[in-house]
Order: structure tokens, then sequence, then C-alpha cells
């Protein structure tokens, strides 16, 4: 782990380094060798990704950012208020644009004392902890850099905590990487802290697709910059020209998958995992999954997990839920 103190209020852990090279080539095998072929979701996010996710939140076809938000402003006192929170820990954090809602909340209640942004993405850990240590005096900011299927046990300590997992993020988790990512998290949380987790709910079909089909083709330069973090990261020759986006709604799974398409026969190699395979015209390699919920379905993952669901806050067209559970 590498620490760094960059100014007075601000401390940023670093995780990544340890867990390359094997854990990562592993990972990285497997899933380039499965059937269908998939890579794992993390690699969406090096700095380019975050930018370009942030550019999907202002699309007006996702609607998810901007639905979740407004739904947060009119709920973040009361959250704040049941809650007792000191310390926000908020996971997947990204650029924290709805975190300033809660973080408002918290400094009108005179309970702001400690944020710990907690992320993959190196970049956009430093940036949130510069912005917001400019916003809020005094705010202790506590970053940490890594993954949270492996470093959840790095959360520093601070007082009451609330812990958050907004975006419909755990919507990218599959059925038991979700209930045994949630199960960790509550296994780190002291009794009576409380947990909000932000799902996407299950909608329109056509509402659903057009959100990972924007006009602008955002989300397919999202999907294709997965290949550019291959190439740093392996020197894997796929060149984001050989493969289209897809996006489809898979109803018997309630989830969005997003895809890679071959679009022509051609061999790949990856050099820095010493793996060549060759991709058919028109086969596939799953980037993503982005799973929908209903409030039965999240409320049965949060007990599943060892959570009590304390309140349920949905918006008029119930596009986004946002569930405060509690650890008993
Ligand atoms: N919470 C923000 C951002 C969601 S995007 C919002 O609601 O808008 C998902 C975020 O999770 C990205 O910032 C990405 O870098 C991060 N992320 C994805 N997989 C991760 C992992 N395994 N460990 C830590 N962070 C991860
Ligand atoms: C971060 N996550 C909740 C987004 C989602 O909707 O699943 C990621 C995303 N992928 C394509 N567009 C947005």
């Amino acid at each position: 782990m590498n620490r760094v103190k960059e100014d007075k209020n601000i401390i940023i852990d670093v995780h990544l380094d340890g867990q390359e090279p094997n854990d990562l080539h592993a990972e990285l095998r497997t899933a380039l060798t499965s059937t269908p072929r998939s890579l794992p979701t993390k690699y969406l996010y090096d700095d380019r990704g975050s930018e370009l996710f942030e550019q999907i939140c202002e699309l007006p076809e996702y609607y998810q950012t901007r639905t979740e938000s407004k739904l947060l402003s009119a709920c973040a006192d009361q959250l704040v208020s049941m809650s007792g929170a000191e310390e926000l820990v908020e996971l997947g954090s990204g650029a924290a644009t709805k975190t300033r809602l809660l973080l408002d909340a918290m400094a009108r209640a005179q309970q702001l004392r400690f944020y710990v942004p907690f992320d993959v993405s190196e970049g956009i850990v430093r940036r949130v902890a510069q912005e917001l240590a400019k916003e809020y005096d005094d705010l202790q900011i506590h970053g940490v850099v890594g993954d949270f299927l492996a470093h959840l046990e790095h959360i520093p300590e601070g007082g009451r905590r609330l812990v958050i997992f907004l975006g419909g993020t755990i919507g990218n988790l599959g059925q038991e990487a979700a209930r045994s990512f949630l199960s960790s998290i509550q296994k780190e949380m002291a009794s009576g802290d409380f947990f909000l987790l932000g799902v996407q709910l299950e909608t329109d079909i056509h509402r659903l697709e057009r959100a990972y089909n924007d006009a602008q083709g955002v989300t397919g330069q999202f999907n294709k910059n997965i290949l550019h973090v291959m190439q740093k990261l392996v020197g894997a020759t796929m060149n984001p020209d050989a493969f289209q986006h897809i996006a489809l709604y898979n109803q018997a799974k309630h989830r969005i998958e997003m895809w890679l398409r071959s679009v022509k026969e051609q061999k790949i190699d990856v050099p820095g995992i010493n793996l060549s395979f060759t991709l058919k015209k028109g086969e596939y390699i799953l980037t993503e999954i982005s799973t929908k919920y209903d409030r039965p379905r999240a409320e049965t993952l949060l007990e599943q997990s060892g959570f009590q669901l304390v309140e349920w806050f949905t918006d008029p067209e119930q596009l986004m839920g946002l569930a405060l559970a509690r650890k008993p």
C-alpha cells in the first residue's frame, strides 16, 4: 500500500499495486477464455473511462443519474438525521457529484467530519479529494484507491458511519457476487451503522435500451475504451474499430448486457498474459451487465446480506430506488 498525505485534510491510500500482476493475470485469463468470453467490468474505468462515464451521466437518454440526484436531494436531510452519521464512506465514488447533496445535508446537521471516496480509478479519487477539500472547510478526506471486491478492510474508521453505494453500480455485479459483496460490506460495518444502496428499477425495455445506445455514441466509446485499457495493461492487440458496441436488455435475467461484437474473424494476442486466440466474425465479448431491480428483489438482497431495510425511497416514475438499511 502506498499512502500520501496530500495536504492537511487529505490522505490517499493506493492499494492496487499489490494486486498485480498475478491476480490480474489469472482473472483476465479466466474471463477471456470462458464461454462467452468476457472482460472484467472494472477495466472500463481508467481516467478516460471515468471521463466518458461522466459524459454518459449528462446524456438525455441516461435518465438514471438525474433521477437519483432528484431523489437524493429530496431525502438527504432525512437520511442524515436517521443515520446520525459523521463519516460518509462512498464505494465506487466516481466524480462524487451526487455526494455533495449528502455532504451538504451533513453540514446542515453539523455532522460532517469525514469523507472516504473509494474507487478503482486513481485519477478521479485524487481529483474529488482536492475539489471537496476546497468546497468543505475542515472536512477530513481519506481516499482509498482500490478494488471494492478485494480491499474493503482498508476503509478507515472515523465515527458513526453511513456507507453509500449509488447509481445502481450493484447491478454491475452478478447475483452471487452482489450478495457476497454486500455481506462483506456488512461485516466491515459496526452494529447500528447505516448503508444506502441505490438501485436501478426495471422499467420499459425501450427506455432501458435507449439509455445504453445513445444517439451521440458516447456509451459505445465507453465500451470500446476497455480495449485501450487492455492494450495498456497487457499489450492486447484488439483494435476498437474491429468491434461493434451492442447493448441489449435480457428480460429473463432483468439486465442490460453490454457486449463488443467482432466485425471480422481476427487473431488476438495478449502477450502480458501469454494468451492468443481467434475471434470468429460475429463473436461477442461481454463487458458489463447492469441488473435492474424491484423493491422485493432489493430487499431480499439486503436481508440475505445481513441488513435490515429501514426506509425505501423512489421517484414518481419508479425508475430508481434508494434503500436505507441498517446493520442490526
Ligand atoms: N457513484 C457514481 C459513479 C458510478 S460509476 C455515480 O453514482 O454516478 C461506477 C464507479 O465504480 C466508477 O467510478 C468505477 O471506477 C467504480 N468501480 C467499478 N468497479 C470497481 C471496483 N471493482 N472497485 C472499486 N471501484 C470500482
Ligand atoms: C455504473 N453503472 C451503474 C452504469 C450502469 O448503468 O450500469 C454503467 C454504465 N454502463 C453503460 N452506461 C452506464
